[in-house]
């Protein structure tokens, strides 16, 4: 089915598409790109740990066109970080040397819909894929990884997965610590095996929770550990873990101060977020203001995700339903093969403090604030379930193509959306991630947020994913400005892999769009 040959053409096709006119109103500029970049998934064996190397599937980069430091290579399986200015015309021309389908998704970025990595768009082994976009958001922490239906969960845990980050020319005055002083984290579990290889899925309950590892890793790399100056750091959080929701604090009780969340710095009217904890779900990202010369020189502070026990019920439940199910040394083994469960206390990172004097930092200016919409002209609802191993958006599942008019949304005006967390089936929380779009929360009802946790979740800002607990309602505000077909999905890689995604539409145009789609597969 994924012939070499379909998918050459189907790149050809696209690329060829790519110099008309991408919506009604808004030509694509037919100037050259600033950037080009040459993006290669493949497969790759690298030394983690001492002994046997590790197969793993590795994202590299190379600067075709334009600035050479916008690919900053990475030593582990993960992607180079991709390092974009915000107004620059980029073009990335992603080869899929891997041996199952694949396409690229710019977390968190608004570009058009073509270049969005929707998994209709997805190419075979040897085939190719060409973005163009125009980096429209501001200055933040963003991701890419794989988006090919069935196959994500898989990709990004044998390590397809790199950071993008957003700068702009305002970012100096912010009085914010410049490039060298800021350290990226990305935090990613995984279960190992005895000959130092990663062990995806091994039994139904990783369907169920999602696949949750043994061992932390932080940039690929266990016992991640950072020598720092005492001075002001800004420090850029991803959780890139296929299903692991962490407790995130510092070991010497010092509080967070979250500067930024998913889509940027917050506004000054919103002010440093300071918390003793956060709770960031799979693929939200937050960046903190640290200043580590506020430890003594040679101090040792770790990251660590503190222990909670509000989501293990759910676990304890289903290990007994399923000792249960199959008598209990089964159950009994499967609990024993789980590896730490969703609660579990885990070191992160450790810091050292260097002994030399302490660099004062400049006063922090976050951002003018941007009107806040709280009501939307319209209104959409969504009501999750998770039943029978797999999750459901108003009792639907994916559909590479289709969508229902409550997955309607005008273009450029707001729609506020509900996500309600009540459907029949396994009450468990679930991050959901809206492509496409930069959004508010504008409520959370509460519902079942764990005591331990709720003074860990942070609203604030642009958002791009949030995390929704059993029985509770969010609502968001949405306005789409690209138009085209786009999706909203669960972000457990486990459960959007098996189908707890959707398609959602931007603007009315749906006839031509499905045309447009049509030439792009070359059908
Ligand atoms: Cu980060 Cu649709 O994904
Ligand atoms: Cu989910």
């Amino acid at each position: 089915m994924w012939t070499r040959r379909r998918f050459l053409l189907t790149a050809a096709a696209s690329a060829a598409s790519l110099t008309v006119p991408l919506s009604a109103g808004r030509a694509l500029a037919r100037e050259e790109p600033d950037l080009v970049l040459r993006l290669t998934a493949a497969p790759d064996r690298i030394s983690i740990w001492r002994g046997t190397g590790t197969e793993v599937l590795r994202y590299r980069a190379e600067v075709l066109r334009g600035r050479q430091d916008a690919v900053r290579p990475s030593s582990s399986y993960l992607g180079p970080t991709l390092e974009l200015k915000r107004g620059e015309r980029v073009r990335i021309h992603f080869v899929n040397r891997t041996g199952d389908p694949s396409i690229v998704h710019w977390h968190g970025m608004i570009v058009p819909d073509r270049a969005d990595g929707h998994p209709r768009h997805a190419v075979g082994p040897g085939g190719e894929y060409v973005y163009e976009f125009t980096v429209r958001n501001p200055a933040g922490t963003y991701l890419y990884h794989p988006h090919p239906h069935g196959f994500t969960g898989k990709q990004v845990y044998y390590g397809l997965a790199g950071l993008l980050i957003v700068r702009e020319r305002e970012e100096r005055a912010y009085g914010l610590p410049g490039p060298e002083h800021e350290l990226s984290l990305v935090i990613q579990d995984r279960r190992v095996g005895r000959d130092n290889q990663f062990v995806f899925k091994r039994t139904m309950m990783d369907d169920m929770n999602g696949v949750l590892g043994d061992t932390v890793l932080v940039n690929g790399v266990p016992d991640a550990a950072f020598k720092v100056s005492p001075r002001s750091y800004r420090l850029r959080l991803a959780n890139v873990s296929n299903a692991r929701i962490y407790k995130l604090a510092w070991s010497d009780g010092r509080p967070m101060r979250v500067i930024a969340t998913d889509n940027g710095l917050l506004s000054s009217a919103e002010g440093v977020q300071t918390r003793p904890y956060v709770v960031l779900a799979p693929f939200e990202r937050v960046e903190l203001l640290e200043d580590f010369g506020e430890r003594r020189g040679g101090a040792e502070v770790a990251l660590v995700s503190r222990a909670f026990s509000g989501l293990e019920m759910m676990d304890g439940m289903m290990g007994g339903m399923m000792g249960g199910m199959m008598g209990r040394g089964m159950g009994g083994m499967m609990g024993g093969m789980r590896g730490p469960g969703q609660g579990d206390e885990l070191l992160v990172a450790r810091f050292t403090v260097s002994t030399e004097a302490h660099a004062r930092s400049e006063a922090l200016r976050l951002p003018e604030p941007v009107r806040i919409p709280h009501e939307g002209k319209h209104a959409i609802y969504t009501q999750l379930a998770f039943r029978h191993m797999r999750g459901f958006f108003n009792g639907r599942r994916f559909e590479m193509e289709a969508v229902a008019d409550d997955e309607r949304l005008p273009l450029n005006e707001g729609t506020v959306w509900t996500f309600s967390n009540d459907g029949p089936g396994m009450p468990m929380p679930h991050p959901i991630h809206i492509h496409g779009v930069r959004f508010r929360v504008l409520e959370r009802s509460g519902g079942d947020i764990p005591e331990e946790l709720r003074e860990g979740l942070i609203d604030a800002g642009y958002k791009d994913t949030f995390l929704i607990f059993p029985d509770e309602r969010v609502r968001v505000h949405v306005m789409p400005t690209e138009p085209g077909l786009f999706m909203y999905h669960c972000h457990n890689l486990e459960h959007e892999d098996g189908g707890m995604m959707r398609n959602c539409l931007f603007g009315e145009n749906t006839a031509a769009l499905i045309r447009n789609k049509r030439n792009v597969d070359g059908k």
